[in-house]
């Protein structure tokens, strides 16, 4: 098995550190920069939010702050460190399998955390209302749009009390759209494509509605960006 230096494997990592303790930019700036480096050395760095925090109806800022701050920020930095410590792990060839196991889960578990995350601030900050082309093509697949939404909001109560995501995607294998029921950041249907992720953790509601999860999922559809959604029905063959 080929191994890394010591050397290459402690610069490696010193990047890493370095770039994981950058400092979040404040909701509302700039795109995210693209990644630089390889699987060992790339960086994340967080992206804005796309709305101003105090911008959504039925969310504090308070709420949008807190989440975007401590839990996403939180899963970006901890993925970069993460990033660091699998090339220094690396450049031991006596580290049991077992321990890089428990690193490589964390990895996975980080970068679903960021990249559902992302999906999630992504689409939220729109007006609630979906356009006629979305509904229609929901329609297709569930038979009405009333049908989606009451299934989507099912599936959101289903995990209240509980973690996890709910996803509408797009499964390419069995060519249908579906709304999946998500554990944790580790799930997700092989293959799919999400087109709306809303986060049913409780750190996304429970400031504001306590264990009532079912009005911050009337608050978290009023504030849908539909015109991200139909962006994202637009690069599958919906
Ligand atoms: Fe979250």
């Amino acid at each position: 098995m080929s191994t890394l230096s010591r050397r290459d494997a402690l610069q490696m990592a010193a990047a890493g550190a370095a770039l994981a303790a950058t400092v979040a930019s404040p909701a509302g700036a700039a795109a995210p920069s693209a990644p630089t480096g390889n699987s060992f050395t790339a960086v994340r760095e967080p992206t804005p939010l796309p709305f101003k925090p105090d911008a959504l109806k039925g969310l504090s800022e308070k709420l949008i702050k807190s989440h975007w701050e401590n839990n996403y920020v939180g899963a970006v930095k901890a993925l970069n460190v993460v990033r660091g410590k699998l090339a220094q792990a690396m450049a031991d060839p006596d580290l049991p399998a077992y321990l890089y196991g428990g690193l490589k889960r964390e990895q996975l578990m980080r970068s679903g955390s960021v990249v559902y995350h992302d999906l999630y601030f992504g689409n939220l900050g729109g007006n609630g209302q979906a356009d006629a082309a979305t509904r229609t093509q929901l329609s297709k697949h569930f038979g009405t749009f009333d049908a989606w939404e009451s299934e989507f909001r099912r599936v959101g109560n289903a995990l209240a009390g509980g973690t996890g995501w709910v996803v509408l995607a797009w499964n390419p294998a069995l060519k249908t759209l579906e709304n999946n029921w998500l554990l944790d950041h580790t799930n997700g249907v092989t293959g799919s494509t999400p087109i709306l992720v809303m986060d049913l953790y409780e750190h996304a509601f429970h400031m504001d509605y306590g264990s009532a999860a079912a009005k911050y999922i009337d608050a978290f559809m009023a504030n849908v960006n539909w015109e991200t959604v139909a962006a994202r029905l637009k690069t599958v063959a919906a």
